[in-house]
């Protein structure tokens, strides 16, 4: 289904994902069709997210035999980080799959002149646990400069979180925003269902969707 750019950047290729961006791209697609197809696509991109996260082996009874099943590893602490407010849209599908998840909500918009991120909410402590036992999954339709990613990510290292184990996960990336965080962490890995041409005067993705925000909350004026 993926196509891999490098090893840390994973583009998904598949027709129901084309199918479904297609409806999401359209401007005429209301806010009802909008999300139902941003739905769908979450469970193939959550799919992908989720492939490097431990497991452990359990021992399961079928109705007929013992046998070994695999499951998301216990002992691990799993966090979901949609940024506000777009990234919101992922949070139910990926707290669907990952019910025994934690959910660190990070509050942050962009300064529409220097285009850097304004954070207002951030209630996340330090890691107390076994670091290489915590996994983070920041979850924001729109990687277009690539700021509040880097921020973000920043923060949950500064934090105590490893950079090998922080996924970043996007709908539409532009080639800048996947610079900005490729080349400033080697071991961040970017799951995204589409790679876009650029990003405008102000930093909008182009050809994307407009703004996502304003479509998932049906605030376009
Ligand atoms: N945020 C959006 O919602 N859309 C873009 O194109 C870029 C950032």
């Amino acid at each position: 289904m993926e196509a891999l750019i490098n090893k840390n950047v994973t583009v998904l290729n598949h027709p129901l994902i084309k199918h479904n961006l297609s409806i999401i791209r359209d401007k005429n697609s209301d806010t009802e069709k909008f999300k139902n197809a941003l739905k769908r696509i979450t469970y193939a991109l959550m799919y992908e997210a989720t492939s490097s996260l431990p497991t452990q082996k359990i021992t399961v009874e079928t109705p007929l035999m013992e046998t070994t099943c695999e499951v998301f590893d216990k002992e691990a602490q799993y966090i979901i980080a949609p940024i506000l407010r777009a990234g919101l849209i992922f949070c139910e599908i990926a707290q669907e799959l990952l019910p025994f998840a934690n959910v660190h909500h990070i509050g942050m918009y962009r300064d529409e002149k220097t285009l850097e991120p304004v954070w207002y909410y951030d209630k996340r402590k330090e890691i107390k646990k076994d670091k290489s036992k915590v996994f983070v999954l920041i979850l924001d339709p729109m990687l277009a400069t690539g700021n509040s990613a880097v921020d973000c990510i920043k923060n949950f290292i500064s934090k105590g979180v490893l950079e090998e184990n922080i996924i970043f996960m996007s709908l539409i990336s532009s080639p800048e925003g996947i610079e900005k965080v490729t080349s400033n962490f080697k071991n961040v890995k970017i799951i995204t269902s589409a790679l876009d041409e650029k990003l405008n005067s102000k930093g909008y993705i182009l050809p994307g969707l407009g703004d996502a925000g304003d479509r998932i909350f049906n605030t376009v004026d």
